[in-house]
């Protein structure tokens, strides 16, 4: 029996999206003989219209490489606290019953969400309100429980590894030490990562609060050991031990969503007190969300979108497509955005980033092998 899918890209963009809704609409078309069309903006794409488009073969085709996302993105359009205008302020009001109804009056057999923690909530929400949902992992935070990785996570590490070579060539010419924010709002895998890859000597995530005195002892000690350089990669979400996250806009200028950065310069202007070193800050943004996806990213997309039309197929509703091992599996949505994928600070990872010298920013490593003074 013919059906029609319907599929939306929700939160930040992210590289693989486009790569998402070309497998979706693919298989369905070629395996199924099924109609795909896209709801636009996200969320926002079935609050306000509904905004759709037709996908067929001639409207995915050459999109594999492309960042970004052809159906527009939303990362403020939550339909259970939507903003809007009332006397001349905005305030959160629930439209989900409205969602509801525009999206019954596409006629559409299910929804599939490419969505991070957030739109993904959103959908097991729906998915409660018996709306026939199907969800794909997206995020280069990597900070998804229930898969094994996010699709765009893997480009965002390369990009991030690339700047810090980069990076190595001023910081070792001029004897500087580099500060590099990179994204990472609850979970530090891109900074960990990325850092491991690019030979970081400090990395400072949100899951290990750092002292500052660790920091500079680091690079002091490097300074001491010919080392005249330092390459410092700090996540966003980055806290110190005494301190607190460093926010740009808060929650509530920011219809409930804080704006994290501004880390590294803070902490550039007291690695320069107590070093007396030269810093320069770089903060890499949204370059890292940017651009082609890596090929690694490129066949986890397409797998993902293959397997969400597999799961309509089914009927396996309110599940998550995931990656276990090699396997794709279905999870249900509810468990997948129960708990956030941080990194384990006692873990094999962390352990190998200090085995190889690298500061986390707390004491551990120089006190192992008895050179902390
Ligand atoms: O969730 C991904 C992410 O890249 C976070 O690391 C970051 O805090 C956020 O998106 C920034 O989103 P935007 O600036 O697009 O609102």
């Amino acid at each position: 029996m013919t059906k029609t899918i319907a599929i939306l890209t929700g939160g930040g963009d992210c590289p693989g999206l486009n790569a998402v809704i070309r497998g979706v609409v693919r298989s369905s078309i070629l395996q199924h003989g099924w109609r795909v069309i896209g709801i636009r903006d996200g969320f926002d794409g079935l609050v306000n219209g509904p905004d759709v488009v037709d996908l067929d073969l001639n409207a995915v085709r050459g999109i594999l490489p492309r960042g970004g996302t052809i159906l527009g993105t939303s990362n403020r359009g939550n339909p259970f606290a939507y903003p809007v205008e009332r006397n001349g302020s905005m305030v959160l009001e629930d439209v989900s019953e409205r969602v509801l109804e525009n999206f019954k009056t596409l006629g559409a057999d299910a929804l599939i969400v490419v969505g991070g923690d957030g739109s993904l909530k959103i959908a097991g929400q729906f998915g409660q309100m018996g709306m026939p949902v199907v969800g794909v992992p997206k995020t280069i935070d990597n900070d998804l429980s229930s898969t094994d990785v996010t699709f765009g996570f893997t480009t965002a590490v390369e990009i991030v590894t690339e700047a810090l070579d980069r990076l190595h060539s001023t910081a070792e010419s001029h004897h500087r030490v580099m500060v590099v924010e990179v994204m990472g709002r609850d979970a530090g895998w891109i900074a960990l990562h990325a850092g491991i890859a690019g030979s970081a000597d400090v990395i400072l995530i949100p899951e290990i609060p750092f002292q500052v005195e660790e920091v500079c002892d680091a690079i002091r000690r490097r300074r001491e050991t010919g080392s005249r350089f330092s390459i410092v990669v700090v996540a966003e979400g980055a806290k110190s031990a005494s301190g607190e996250k460093v926010v740009q806009v808060g929650a509530k200028e920011n219809l409930g969503v804080e704006r994290l950065g501004g880390i590294a310069h803070s902490l550039a202007r007291k690695i320069e007190a107590c070093s007396g070193m030269e810093v320069r800050v770089v903060v890499l943004g949204h370059v890292q969300r940017g651009g082609t996806p890596c090929a690694f990213d490129r066949i986890l997309s397409s797998r993902f979108g293959v397997k969400a039309v597999e799961l309509v197929a089914d009927g396996a509703f309110n599940r998550m497509v995931a990656l276990r091992g090699s396997v794709l599996v279905a999870v249900p949505i509810a468990e997948a955005v129960g708990q956030l994928n941080l990194v384990d600070s006692a873990g094999e990872l962390v352990r190998t980033a200090e085995s190889l010298g690298i500061m986390l920013g707390r004491q551990k490593v120089l006190d192992a092998v008895g050179l902390k003074q």
